[in-house]
């Protein structure tokens, strides 16, 4: 990166009569950061050029002169062989100069109808639209994942919890399905927010429009876009798409947060759910016995970074006036980390999730513990004619029963149980099973497996429409 650069390379140099001041000139920068956006700057040129050629705003050969000349900087931007300049303030300016430097004169006609901040606004659009396309892609991948566990996992037999206390059998199916169900809805506020933002804010120009007889139906159609923007003033102020991202992306990470607690206690000892491979984890420095959950400990971990940045654009947006305003720069940063924070969070659990084994055993075992079909009794006796809530404290005196003799429910002798109701009979066993009380919630979203793989079979044909 070179800060050499004479100051009358500065293309709003005109008006100014002394160089910037060493200090203002790195603060105000954002070369270092947004030249990440060369792509999208370099199409959003491209398109312009070819719409003030159109227009008969430029000639033809105008057009081909800038088209190729950006088309060569790309290339060497691709190849590392583009020199950055601080003193060029931003990827726009340091793309534009070169531009100039190679083709001569007709690179200073690119900027006609157009100011850095139609431009800016532009780019942050194509970028975060190609990125919702790339996340979309890797959350279902991660969805398609989990449909295949939920599938395989279908009669697995798991203890389900409110309150982090044993509650009622579940399938390991469903608990799957209940994470797909969360990601589903991260997918499509992802989509909801591409469909707003895909409006082209070029033609609004500095705040007001231009002069010149833009054609702006073409240029946005040239970049994808669904049509220009609305309205000037607020093509080059507002940055809600951007929030809408952080906000979408707060939601995935809080998901991906929830899952990593989950798998965080059930690779514990204490749990011993699941097997997470060793790939997936790390191991103590001291400790030769353990083997960490750090992929997913880090996943928590990184939410905050995402919640943080939400907050930062919402208070960088908070009270700025119409209509652009440098604060916009530092829109940068904490959108591309959040991109590039959710990126990597969903490889890592699209990677993760196909390698994921539940111990079986340990979790029938746990689902057998905690007097987990005692609403299924309460529900066998009200079947018998007993009111709900007498039918609960019937349970309750047999559960503390239970507890006394140190027996689950379903060990306890028919006699035994009838000293708390005569209506329990020798049927009463049928429910007290782990499998009976699963297959008896048999209704939409209810855990029996045969609803898990109805779920499956409607979430894949849906999946498959996307
Ligand atoms: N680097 C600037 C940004 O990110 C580009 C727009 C600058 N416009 C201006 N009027 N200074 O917002």
């Amino acid at each position: 990166m070179s800060d050499k650069t004479p100051d009358a390379i500065k293309p709003w140099g005109g008006r100014f009569s002394e160089p910037t001041d060493a200090f203002v000139e790195r603060f105000t920068a954002s070369v270092t950061f947004d030249k990440r956006l060369y792509h999208h700057d370099i199409n959003g040129s491209v398109a312009h050029a070819s719409m003030l050629g159109k227009a008969g705003i430029l000639t033809e050969t105008e057009v081909q002169a800038i088209v190729a000349g950006l088309e060569a900087i790309r290339e060497d931007i691709v190849a590392g062989r583009f020199e950055w300049s601080v003193a060029l303030e931003d990827v726009h300016m340091n793309i534009e100069a070169e531009l100039t430097k190679r083709i001569g004169m007709t690179g200073k006609k690119l900027h006609t109808g157009r100011s850095r901040n139609d431009q800016v606004a532009t780019d942050i659009r194509l970028y975060v639209r190609d990125e919702i396309e790339s996340l979309c892609g890797t959350l279902t991948r991660l969805q398609e994942a989990l449909l295949d566990l939920a599938e395989r996992e279908a009669d697995t037999i798991m203890p389900g919890f409110t309150h982090l206390q044993s509650a009622q059998p579940i399938t390991f199916g469903h608990h799957m399905m209940a994470w797909y169900e969360m990601l589903e809805r991260d997918y499509s506020r992802l989509q909801d927010c591409r469909t707003r933002l895909n409006a082209c804010p070029l033609g609004a120009a500095a705040l007001a429009g231009t002069s010149y007889p833009i054609q702006r139906e073409y240029t946005a159609q040239l970049l994808g876009f669904d049509g220009p923007t609305r309205n000037s003033l607020d093509s080059v102020s507002d940055r809600d798409f951007a929030i809408e991202l952080a906000a979408a992306g707060s939601l995935i990470m809080t998901h991906l947060s929830r899952f990593s607690e989950e798998l965080v206690l059930w690779t514990s000892a204490q749990f011993d759910f699941v097997e997470l491979p060793d790939r997936f984890c790390t191991g103590s420095s001291i400790m030769p016995q353990k083997k960490n959950p750090d992929v997913p400990e880090l996943v928590r971990g990184k939410t905050g970074r995402v919640n943080g940045h939400l907050v930062s654009l919402l208070t960088l947006m908070k009270s700025q006036p119409l209509a652009y305003n440098k604060d916009n720069q530092e829109d940068k940063e904490p959108l591309f980390d959040i991109i590039d924070t959710l990126r990597d969070c969903l490889k890592a659990y699209a990677d993760m999730m196909p390698a994921i084994k539940p111990k079986k055993d340990n979790l029938y075992k746990a689902a057998s513990k905690g007097y987990a079909t005692a609403t299924d009794l309460a529900d066998y006796l009200v079947r018998k004619g007993i009111a709900f809530r007498d039918a609960h404290e019937i349970v309750g005196k047999s559960v503390a029963y239970g507890i006394e003799q140190k027996k689950d429910l379903s060990e306890l002798t028919l006699s035994e149980l009838q000293q708390f109701s005569d209506q329990i009979g020798e049927d009463v066993f049928k429910v007290l099973t782990l499998e009976g009380s699963v297959q008896s919630r048999n209704h939409i979203g209810g855990t029996a497996p045969d609803q898990v793989r109805a779920a499956v079979a409607n979430r894949r044909a849906a999946m498959a429409a996307r």
